[in-house]
């Protein structure tokens, strides 16, 4: 029985007076949580972030690293760097850092690759646009995105990971893929799976990002291959953020 994750994706959010506020509210109310959580922060509020987590059950990590392990890399940060600071997690490939950054398949790969040999768990962000989806190459985008990834570190390394799959057009805009959607991405990402690795396709944890909510979390969370959230505005704030660790 896969246990569910919810982890919250801060993106470039927060300062040291409302990160406090917020991890407050989140641990006053994980009561009756039965899911995994997770808090994604900004890389200048780890030290604060372990401080405050330190012996909770909530656990946290960066957004980005390095693919690079040290050197002169001027604003980069490397997997040695966050395990200094207890990450347990690390986002790779996050769709803004693909847009925006031009990260390559190829670069994300090699970043899943160094957060794993650091001792993280790297969450591995996959997901089409919406003109993919429309032009109905959803599942050709997500499996070469992964494909990328078990070409470099072979499918067992997947059992040291989380997917999310986050479509791009559900990211930010209140659009969320209907359960039924995400349902039939997350079940194709199992199956390609489970051609080459059964078990690992069993334990696989395989996350929904995309506007998830406290109102739509119980029927995401509700389907079969749908074992948590990667939520980004919704953990801003304790209450809803807390209502969706509770829906997993
Ligand atoms: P939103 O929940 O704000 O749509 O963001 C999802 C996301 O990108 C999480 O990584």
């Amino acid at each position: 029985m896969r246990r569910k994750l919810v982890a919250g994706n801060w993106k470039m959010h927060g300062s040291l007076a409302e990160n406090e506020a917020l991890l407050s509210g989140i641990l006053a109310g994980m009561g009756g949580v039965k899911a995994d959580v997770a808090v994604c922060v900004p890389f200048p509020y780890l030290a604060q972030v372990q401080a405050k987590l330190t012996g909770s059950a909530i656990r946290w990590g960066a957004q980005n690293m390095s693919q690079q392990a040290r050197g002169a890399y001027t604003g980069e940060v490397s997997a040695a760097m966050l395990k200094d600071f207890a990450c347990t997690y690390v986002l790779v490939g996050h769709s803004e850092r693909r847009a925006i950054y031009g990260e390559s398949d190829e670069l994300v790969a090699e970043k899943f690759a160094a957060a794993q040999a650091a001792g993280m768990t790297p969450i591995l962000c996959v997901g089409e646009t919406l003109r993919e989806r429309e032009g109905c190459i959803t599942e050709a985008v997500v499996s070469r995105q992964m494909d990328a990834v078990i070409a470099k570190c072979g499918v067992a390394a997947l059992a040291r990971a989380v997917v999310a799959y986050e479509p791009v057009w559900a990211i930010g805009t209140g659009v969320t893929a209907s359960p039924d959607q995400a349902q039939a991405v997350h079940a194709y990402i199992r199956a390609k799976v489970r051609e080459l690795d059964a078990a690992v396709a069993d334990g696989l944890i395989i996350q929904y990002g995309g506007s998830m909510k406290a109102n739509n979390a119980v029927e995401l969370l509700g389907q079969p291959d749908i074992d948590g959230g990667l939520i980004g505005g919704a953990a801003l704030n304790a209450e809803e953020f807390l209502a969706i660790c509770r829906a997993g």
